[in-house]
């Protein structure tokens, strides 16, 4: 009888899994992967609900609930206003309570790679290992996407890595238009801070929401586009990329992600 019950909610758990329903949410986030007892080789694992690249380390305790206080009435442009360096910002994006998808994220994911890069890259969202790890990048897309750098003779440290969004939607559904919209200041304060000559839109999502178009990725890829964030700064040079995860399903891609990078390198080479 017990072992025919078991059965059951196994077959049923199974189906909710296959179907999708992968994650369960909460009002608040539980960090599961974290234990009393560190792990023999956890010593890179971040604590949960901490900021990648451990910016937000040298703040106190009172600056931070400061911060978390008033960030949470403020809007994101209003927040943006106030960070003049990436540390700043990154602190405050993780303050940040005003996007719901933090509830369920593990750790919020900002950055990786070099704030004074020539060469900025702007993804989606932080998928699982991204969740886990708070870094950018890092799962099979991310060492996708360290090939591709390689293959221009660039790594990690050439470049400044983001995304849209800072913290991971549920089971990697597409994010909303209004997490896009809502996370968008963010991703457009950090290209005035780093200044890049050059970024990489990698994605849809990403090509889209920086270039308010409506044009799908493959129409987008390959061209050459100005992003203007504010009438000090000189304009940008963005090139829309099919995304590394899209060249793992579709690897005949690859020929075009190839031309894209090459032109990348040309727009390096003759820019400051
Ligand atoms: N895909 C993205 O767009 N960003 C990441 O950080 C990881 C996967």
């Amino acid at each position: 009888m017990s072992n025919r019950f078991n059965n059951e909610i196994f077959e049923q758990l199974t189906w909710q899994v296959e179907s999708g329903a992968d994650e369960l949410i909460e009002e608040e986030s539980q960090n599961r992967l974290e234990t009393e007892t560190p792990l023999s080789d956890d010593s890179n694992r971040q604590p949960a609900n901490k900021v990648s690249n451990n910016v937000d380390s040298e703040l106190n305790i009172s600056e931070k609930i400061a911060q978390s206080n008033s960030y949470n009435i403020l809007t994101p442009n209003e927040i943006c206003s106030t960070c003049n360096s990436i540390k700043e910002l990154a602190s405050a994006i993780e303050a940040y309570k005003g996007c719901s998808l933090h509830r369920t994220a593990t750790n919020t994911v900002v950055f990786d790679g070099n704030p004074k890069a020539k060469l900025m890259i702007i993804g989606e969202a932080p998928g699982a290992e991204e969740d886990r790890s708070g870094r950018p990048f890092v799962g099979n897309a991310g060492k996708l996407l360290d090939r591709m750098l390689a293959a221009i003779d660039l790594n990690r440290n050439d470049c400044y890595i983001t995304n849209i969004l800072y913290w991971r939607p549920p089971g990697n559904r597409t994010p909303t238009t209004d997490e896009i919209n809502l996370c968008k200041p963010f991703v457009k304060r950090q290209i005035e801070i780093v200044d890049p000559s050059v970024i990489i839109l990698a994605g849809g999502i990403s090509a889209k929401a920086l270039l308010d178009r409506p044009e799908g990725i493959t129409r987008l890829r390959g061209k050459w586009y100005q992003i203007s964030t504010s009438a000090k700064l000189k304009p940008k040079y963005a090139i829309a990329m099919f995304h590394p995860a899209y060249l793992l399903r579709q690897p005949q891609a690859k020929r075009e992600a190839w031309e894209d990078l090459q032109e990348v390198r040309k727009k390096l080479a003759i820019t400051s």
